[in-house]
């Protein structure tokens, strides 16, 4: 694999800092080579918790080619990916979601993991619900790294306690206390109008409305019944209640500055997935000190969750396959999965961990997941590529961002979305 230093020196020109930069780089120990991974995790929390990856492999002699693409919930992200495959060109690794994963697979692009896997009794220690996605025919080819659940509210808690709002249970109680945000001059809600954000509120305000079995038999088993019917009108309804409460300028924002809002006091809530912690993390802020976090009201006994999986393109090098299993033993092992979470905003995939090193949300969160996985609710998120394949993830998508952005009504919109999912799935 040719270095930066080895570039240099075939250009026969090298300036001092590069050489400096590379002889620092050869003490971290670059001996085995190189990986190149392919991510979307460019937020100051993302970035820190991914750096913890890059510094675990340094340990073990193996340096980080970082290949970032901007862009929440990766949309950006795949459609690079797919360029670099189609010119036959794959990084060492990329991060993908569930349906995403399987379709790589599908394709025979992914070494298989299978051998990491036995060594670290993955069977036993990663919950059903992932491996359906993490595995292939029976083989895996994936490392999860973490369980992230999209049903959370995250909450100014001075402007909570300044307002005398306390924790919302119920879906009036909830839009209450952001009308009275908003009458005392604040954002009720911070939003970032992008499809994928649109989407994720959206499937928080089905399972408030609808409960787990709807949620499910709408957006996992795509039934048509479900899709058009009274409970998902309601949904539009609730929906179009909650955009009240967003600011003129929303549309287009990327959800960390919509996390910044309510971690700088402009707004009292967000509903997004737990990597909206790590940016509070990130800004020293201490759960349940200086913000709060709760199951989005209505949804408390159920969990929509994604897993960010690294997969591992096939490749002919040796030296390579073996920096593949060696980056895959360690996001699989118990260590990296807590340390990976802490920093994350997430919880472990691994169900066999203690939780003492989480923070408050969290060991809630993991108990949640945990149990969810037991009960059969922890449910695929249709915004983060666990409910259906990125076709029909897109129709929903579209019909999603065009009831934010424009006057739909809702039975409309309920139709609309039967019928564009239904055309994806043909
Ligand atoms: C999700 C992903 C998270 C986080 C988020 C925002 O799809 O699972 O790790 O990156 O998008 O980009």
């Amino acid at each position: 694999m040719t270095t930066t230093f080895n570039k240099c020196l075939m250009a026969g020109a090298i300036p001092l800092a590069i050489l400096l930069s590379s002889s620092a780089f050869a003490q971290e120990g670059t001996s085995k080579g190189e990986v190149e991974v392919l991510n979307w995790w460019t937020s100051g929390g993302e970035a820190k918790a991914l750096g913890a990856l890059k510094d675990k492999l340094a340990d073990d002699g193996i340096g980080w080619q970082n290949m970032p693409v901007a862009g929440g919930a990766g949309t950006n992200a795949m459609a690079v990916l797919r360029s670099r495959i189609t010119s036959n060109n794959p990084p060492t690794a990329a991060q993908v979601l569930g349906y995403d994963a399987q379709d790589w697979a599908d394709r025979d692009a992914l070494s298989p993991l299978d051998d990491v896997a036995k060594a670290g009794n993955w069977d036993e220690v990663f919950p059903q619900p992932i491996q359906r996605f993490a595995k292939s025919d029976g083989h895996w080819i994936a490392a999860p790294f973490e369980i992230h659940s999209t049903n959370w509210v995250w909450a100014n808690k001075s402007m909570m306690d300044e307002l005398g709002i306390e924790q919302p249970d119920t879906w009036e109680a909830f839009i209450a206390s952001m009308k009275k945000a908003q009458e005392a001059g604040h954002t009720g809600l911070a939003y970032g109008g992008q499809p994928w954000q649109d989407a994720t509120v959206f499937e928080n305000v089905v399972l408030a409305t609808g409960g787990a079995d709807f949620y499910r038999q709408a957006m996992i088993d795509l039934d048509p019944k479900a899709l058009d019917s009274d409970t998902m009108v309601r949904s539009f309804d609730r929906f179009r209640e909650l955009l009240q409460y967003k600011d003129d300028n929303s549309p287009g924002r990327d959800w960390n500055l919509a996390t910044a809002m309510v971690i700088n006091g402009d707004a009292l809530y967000q509903i997004m997935g737990d990597w909206a912690k790590g940016e509070f993390l990130n800004a020293g802020l201490k759960p349940e000190q200086d913000f709060m976090c709760f199951r989005t009201p209505g949804t408390q006994d159920a969990v929509t969750f994604n897993s960010d999986l690294m997969i591992m393109f096939k490749n002919d090098d040796e030296q390579q396959q073996s920096m593949q299993n060696t980056m895959a033993g360690i996001i699989g092992s118990p260590e990296f999965q807590v340390t990976f979470s802490q920093l994350k905003g997430s919880v472990p995939a691994r169900t066999d961990l203690s939780s003492d090193g989480l923070d408050a949300c969290a060991q809630r969160g993991y108990e949640q997941a945990k149990a969810a996985a037991e009960s059969d609710t922890l449910m695929g998120s249709m915004a983060h590529g666990y409910a259906a394949p990125a076709g029909v993830k897109n129709a929903v998508f579209d019909i999603v961002s065009s009831f934010v952005n424009g006057n739909m009504p809702s039975d409309v919109a309920a139709e609309q979305l039967a019928m564009a999912v239904q055309g994806a799935r043909s």
